[in-house]
């Protein structure tokens, strides 16, 4: 039994009750990997890696992305396997013109490819140039941006943010004024704010319902960049269907 969960989930960046999850899994000899494709990156900041992911050490593997938060260039994603034997018995094979030395650690025997340029490049320089405090600050000043994102959102008549805003995600819906259809006009004020060009997102489908979906992710966005984000929002819904 493998079970999947969520550090950061994919529209609403919720996180499981890791500790409960592990108990219960390992309790019935399974094995926990978490998708941490966002959230694991909360752990690089103090403020928020007790409250958010306490417990997070005890997952059996754990994918993140530095491709998301950490602003790298595409592709570059990070496994953390704690079973090293089930890890390297999953992707091993040998060839003869490969003359894999077992003395040596080989990417090869550790993922799905053979050949694969250093995607680790960027990631090493990242972290080189940001440095422990740096990837913090990204981290934070995020979060921050969300809740004031939402926060502003809130006070719009006519939106709703669908999401408790936790991590770096923000969930918005918009009502149709003519209250005929939410879902066309949610996705109308999407193609208004991405026309408008002061920041980007896309629609997504939470709870069976349309919604705009922010992930806060930048290391260029700014406060006032926030700001600007949200008039442009309330204009396009304002200017939506009447
Ligand atoms: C939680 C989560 N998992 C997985 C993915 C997919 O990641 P990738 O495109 O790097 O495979 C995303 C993308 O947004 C995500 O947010």
């Amino acid at each position: 039994m493998i079970f999947c969960g969520h550090i950061g989930e994919i529209n609403t960046g919720g996180i499981d009750p890791i500790t409960t999850v592990c108990d219960i899994v390992h309790e019935a000899g399974g094995w926990v990997h978490l998708d941490a494709a966002f959230g694991l990156w909360a752990a690089a900041s103090p403020r928020l890696r007790h409250s958010l992911l306490a417990g997070v050490d005890r997952a059996d593997s754990i994918s993140t992305d530095t491709h998301k938060w950490l602003n790298t260039p595409y592709d570059c994603g990070v496994a953390f396997v704690r079973d090293q034997a089930s890890h390297s018995e999953t992707f091993r094979f040998e060839a003869g013109y490969l003359h894999l030395n077992p003395d040596q650690r080989h990417p090869s025997t550790l993922n799905i490819d053979i050949s694969r340029r250093s995607r680790v490049f960027p990631l090493w320089a990242a972290l080189r140039h940001l440095g422990r405090q740096g990837v913090a600050d990204l981290i934070d000043r995020s979060c921050d941006h969300a809740q004031q994102l939402a926060a502003r959102m809130a006070k719009e008549p006519g939106v709703q943010v669908c999401n408790t805003v936790t991590l770096n995600q923000v969930l918005l819906r918009f009502e149709d004024p003519t209250g005929t259809d939410h879902d066309a006009h949610t996705a109308q004020v999407c193609a208004r704010f991405q026309h408008d060009g002061v920041g980007w997102a896309a629609t997504s489908t939470w709870k069976g319902q349309t919604v705009l979906r922010l992930s806060l992710s930048n290391w260029t966005t700014s406060s006032e960049d926030i700001d600007q984000v949200a008039a442009s929002l309330a204009q396009a819904h304002r200017a939506t269907g009447r």
